[in-house]
């Protein structure tokens, strides 16, 4: 892969089984396990982009149209049915909430646990914790376990984190919808600050705003497919027109 990229997808496709019989006995499951029905749902069908490093890219589409898919592949979370991506540098995500700590686990605890499986060594670790649970705000729960936070708590221990562990790419998830209105402006101005010190940003937002403010792409996934990427402003506007015009699912 070429040095100046950071993310590159050659033709994957990824497909989900949907079964129909949820909800059967163990033993009817046992019994008839070669008759359970699925069906195959084709989500990404042959797509191919790339991400210059430093680049700041929104992924768009309508709802269940495999943008999140397209992020936990990217993190590798889930794995494709064909296709390669190359990923160039320590990537850190923040695409399931909460996916990755421990609920009986203090959010210290859980800081020191999260930055461990990213890579950074204790010592690295003790140089950051401040700056994570000050930017997290939650000085008063940070050694309460983290099942008792709200999931508005849970999101800016998760965000502090995501954003303080230096990756080389960084993997948002429509995760700015969560919070109030003053967190999400300084979690985006953070995201601008550490775009702007060259990392590589992905994000999935319903804010078209947010994206143009942040992104020189956006990529649009329709039907398994990408139907346009380019210029964010050009696209949504292509976008909001498709849109508005209805659609048949
Ligand atoms: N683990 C899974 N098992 C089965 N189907 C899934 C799974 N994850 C996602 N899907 C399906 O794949 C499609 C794309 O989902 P997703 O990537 O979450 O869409 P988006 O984030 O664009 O709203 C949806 O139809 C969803 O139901
Ligand atoms: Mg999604």
């Amino acid at each position: 892969m070429d040095k100046d990229m950071a993310i590159e997808v050659r033709h994957i496709t990824k497909k989900f089984k949907i079964f129909y019989d949820k909800g059967h006995t163990m033993k009817e499951l046992v019994l008839f396990k070669n008759r359970r029905k699925y069906e195959e749902r084709l989500v990404l069908d042959d797509i191919s982009f790339s991400i210059k490093k430093g680049e700041g890219v929104g992924l768009i589409g309508r709802n269940g149209c495999g943008k999140s898919t397209t992020l936990k592949l990217l993190t590798r979370i889930i794995y494709p049915n064909s296709g390669e991506i190359n990923i160039n540098g320590r990537v850190s995500s923040l695409i399931e909430l909460g996916a990755g700590f421990h609920p009986d686990m203090s959010g210290r605890e859980n800081i020191y646990i999260n930055a461990a499986i990213f890579g950074l060594t204790r010592k690295e670790i003790d140089a950051k914790v401040d700056e994570i649970i000050d930017f997290s705000e939650l000085w008063d729960y940070i050694d309460t376990p983290v099942r008792t936070y709200s999931t508005g708590m849970y999101m800016r221990l998760a965000f502090a984190v995501a954003i303080n562990v230096n990756a080389d790419i960084l993997l948002i998830d429509e995760i700015l919808a969560v919070g109030d209105a003053r967190f999400q402006e300084k979690c985006f101005n953070k995201m601008r600050e550490i775009k702007a010190r060259g990392t590589t940003i992905v994000i999935v937002s319903h804010s078209l705003e947010q994206i143009e403010a942040i992104c020189e792409k956006s990529i649009w996934i329709e039907h398994g497919k990408i139907k346009a990427e380019g210029e964010p402003k050009q696209i949504h506007k292509q976008y909001l027109e498709f849109m508005k015009n209805g659609y048949i699912e």
